[in-house]
């Protein structure tokens, strides 16, 4: 049995969206496939299940009570620690294969259960990641639940309302720094940060604000005012302490060809996203910035079984 889930592109909201503010993500055509076949010990790509890099698939075996040891093979496109969800498209794709294998895929308990293993794993978080890697396409998150609603996830006294949201056709290019960060400790330091200066906590509800501005500026195809709107959310992102000069780097490379960019994800290295319509020129000035370009598409299917 097997599975593939889509890595994701944040375009507002990251960070803030642990809070409980609103976020808007959408899947793209970078892909995790997961194959599971039973065997007779526990096996991950032929070598330890043990290793650090398998914890997220441990993790999913767990939560999905799979007893019987099992062959896994994990072959994702996504580049890790990216800030383009590698962790929650291994996670959906492992809990796809397994509830494969009992025969049902239904997204909101996978959903709910991959949120619960990031939790697990990567500590405090949001269900954004997961959620999209599991529904495809592009989704809104709320903590009040409207039109289009796909399902509703809780944790303490936090609440997210996921939707689905629609998008025009847009191109983005990725501007990846090379350097891997870990999610983890990046949303702790913005808890941390939040605990200690209410002018951070203000800096948080205006992401959550410039999301809900940023995707009616996508929808009426204001560009421009998207793009201002992505440059702003970057700045509120740095001075929460997730920023890294190589991320500025490559937005000050992108910004000339687009509209705006932002880090994308968690930061503190990983990626930038900026909306262009010269994909081309774009990718190529974040390269001559000493960044890998590639231009990504978004993707509306979600977690799904391979034949
Ligand atoms: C990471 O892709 C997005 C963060 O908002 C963390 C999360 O929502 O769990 C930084």
């Amino acid at each position: 049995m097997a599975a593939s889930a889509p890595g994701k592109l944040i375009l507002f909201g990251e960070h803030a969206v642990v809070f409980g503010e609103p976020a808007l993500c959408t899947a793209i055509n970078l892909r995790a496939e997961v194959f599971v076949r039973p065997y007779k010990e526990w096996r991950a790509d032929g070598g330890s299940i043990d290793e650090p890099r398998y914890r997220y698939v441990k993790a999913a075996i767990a939560k999905a009570g799979a007893r019987d040891p099992m062959w896994i093979e994990v072959r994702s496109m996504v580049p890790i620690g990216s800030g383009l969800g590698s962790s929650a498209a291994v996670t959906v794709a492992t809990l796809g294969a397994l509830h494969g294998i009992a025969g049902a895929l239904d997204a909101p308990t996978i959903a709910r259960e991959a949120f619960e293993v990031e939790h697990e794993v990567q500590g405090r978080a949001s269900p954004i990641d997961t959620s999209t890697a599991t529904a495809g396409g592009a989704l809104l998150v709320r903590r009040e639940p409207r039109e289009d609603l796909l399902w509703t996830i809780e944790r303490d006294t936090r609440r997210w309302c996921l939707h689905r949201a629609r998008l025009p056709d847009l191109d983005f290019v990725i501007g990846n720094t090379g350097i891997s960060a870990a999610t983890g400790p990046l949303v702790a330091k913005v808890k941390d940060r939040v605990d200690r200066d209410p002018q951070a906590a203000d800096m948080v509800q205006e992401i959550g604000r410039i999301t809900l501005d940023g995707l009616a500026a996508l929808q009426r195809r204001d560009l421009v005012e998207a793009g201002r709107l992505m440059d702003r959310d970057h700045a509120l992102l740095t001075a929460l302490g997730v920023g890294h000069p190589m991320l500025d780097r490559l937005v000050v490379a992108a910004r000339p060809s687009s509209f705006g960019a932002k880090l994308t994800g968690a930061g503190g290295g990983g990626s930038i996203v900026a909306l262009t319509d010269r994909p081309e020129e774009t990718a190529d000035a974040v390269r001559s910035a000493g960044g890998k370009a590639f231009v990504v598409r978004p993707d509306s299917v979600g977690v799904t079984k391979q034949p």
